[in-house]
C-alpha cells in the first residue's frame, strides 16, 4: 500500500452553486492548488428552490474552472459521503467565511465524519474580499438590478442578467 505521503489525493467541494461565485472560484484556486485533484461536486436534490437548473450550474462552473487541469465538475445525489467514498475521495474541501458559517459547517463535518471517519473535511478561507459573498446574495442583486460585477465571472453575469431582464 502506497504511503499517505505518496499517495494522490482527491478532493471534494460539495454545494449547491446556484450560481458559481468569484468566492467559490477563489476556492477552487486554494483547494486544487493543495489536492492532486478536485472534483467540485454539484447537489442534484435541493431543499431550496434553486434559481438555476442542474444543467445550468454545471455549465456555468465548467466555463468558470476550465483552466484547471486538476478541477473536474461532477453531479451527486444522495449521501454525499456515500458519493466521496465511490470517487475515492479522501477529503472534503467547505469554505468557512464567517463565524457564523461555523457553526453548520461544524455540524455536517460531525455527522459526516461520523458516517465515514476516513475522510477529513478541510475548512478553507476565502479572500478577505469574498468573506461577505454569497450566491443568495449575488441573486438578489440582480434581481433588484444592483451591481453583480465584482462578484461573479462574466459568463454567470450574463446568465443572471438574461433571467432578470
Ligand atoms: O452550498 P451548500 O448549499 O451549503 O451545500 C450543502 C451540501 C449540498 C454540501 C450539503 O447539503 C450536502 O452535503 N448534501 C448532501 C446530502 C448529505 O450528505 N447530507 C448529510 C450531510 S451531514
Amino acid at each position: 500500500m502506497d504511503s499517505v505521503a505518496s499517495r494522490p489525493v482527491t478532493a471534494i467541494y460539495p454545494g449547491s452553486f446556484d450560481p458559481v461565485t468569484n468566492g467559490h472560484l477563489d476556492l477552487i484556486t486554494r483547494a486544487s492548488n493543495i489536492f492532486d485533484k478536485l472534483v467540485v461536486a454539484v447537489a442534484h436534490n435541493l431543499e431550496k428552490d434553486p434559481l438555476f437548473s442542474e444543467k445550468e450550474r454545471v455549465e456555468m462552473l465548467e466555463t468558470a474552472t476550465f483552466k484547471w487541469v486538476n478541477v473536474e465538475i461532477d453531479v451527486f445525489d444522495g449521501l454525499l459521503m456515500d458519493y466521496a467514498r465511490a470517487k475515492k475521495a479522501g477529503v472534503i474541501v467547505r469554505g468557512i467565511r464567517a463565524v457564523s458559517d461555523y457553526e453548520y459547517e461544524l455540524q455536517m463535518a460531525m455527522m459526516n465524519r461520523k458516517i465515514e471517519p476516513d475522510i477529513e473535511t478541510v475548512f478553507m478561507l476565502p479572500a478577505e474580499q469574498y468573506s461577505y459573498l454569497s450566491s443568495r446574495l449575488v441573486k438578489e442583486l440582480a434581481r433588484l438590478g444592483g451591481p453583480i460585477r465584482d462578484f461573479v465571472p462574466a459568463n454567470v453575469q450574463e446568465r443572471l442578467s438574461a433571467k432578470f431582464k
